[in-house]
């Protein structure tokens, strides 16, 4: 695809580049991140994982638990009060930046029932992973189709998977903006 953009007639090297950035980051990146920490969710809660094993019509709606589960903080949206607005208690005048957690939301409690915990049987489909509004994630069904695809293939190839560490063993990479983990061993008989 980028061999395709920088080949194009009236694509600039800036625009191909700026793109090119775009679809690696934004379009990469963040999927290779949420695979990772989707198999951590899964086969860090091995009822879940069976589940799957037992039933892979359950994938589509595990990705979105997953997707709902895995952002726990740190993921904020920044966005500029177009006017002035009340928030709670909390006043916002125009201008004003405003930062938008997903990962609390992600977890209220009001909206989803005990939301630490990893159940694949739950409807997590009002998760804000991907944004919302005008801003609303464009990669998302290629996110979906991705992340489906992979979990599909892994709970059938290996049913067995599990993880060769633990959890609290794990580490996040430091040196990249989507975070990620800097590896995840895992073994199957
Ligand atoms: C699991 C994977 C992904 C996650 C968690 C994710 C998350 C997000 C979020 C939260 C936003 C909203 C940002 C905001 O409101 O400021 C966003 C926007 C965006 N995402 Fe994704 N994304 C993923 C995959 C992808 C993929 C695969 C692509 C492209 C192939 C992509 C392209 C974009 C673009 C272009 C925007 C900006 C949309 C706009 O501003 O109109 N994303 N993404």
């Amino acid at each position: 695809m980028i061999s395709r953009l920088c080949a194009t007639e009236g694509v600039s090297d800036d625009e191909a580049a700026e793109l090119s950035m775009a679809l690696l980051f934004a379009g990469h990146e963040t999927t290779v991140v949420q695979i990772g920490l989707t198999a951590v969710l899964l086969m860090g809660n091995p009822e879940q994982w069976q589940s799957l094993v037992d039933d892979p019509a359950l994938v589509p709606n595990a990705i979105e638990e997953t997707l709902r589960a895995s952002r726990r903080g740190g993921g904020v949206l920044p966005r500029y009060a177009r006017t002035d607005l009340e928030i709670g208690s909390v006043t916002v005048k125009a201008g004003e930046l405003v930062l938008l957690e997903i990962g609390a939301s992600n977890h209220d409690p009001d909206v989803f029932t005990d939301p630490d915990r990893v159940d694949v049987n739950r409807s997590g489909a009002n998760h804000l992973a991907f944004g919302r509004g005008a801003r609303y994630c464009l990669g998302a069904p290629l996110a979906r189709i991705e992340l489906q695809t992979v979990f599909t293939q892994l709970v059938s190839r290996f049913p067995t998977m599990q993880l060769a560490v633990d959890t609290r063993e794990l580490t996040l990479r430091p040196d990249s903006l989507a975070g990620g983990l800097t590896e995840l061993p895992v073994q199957w008989r």
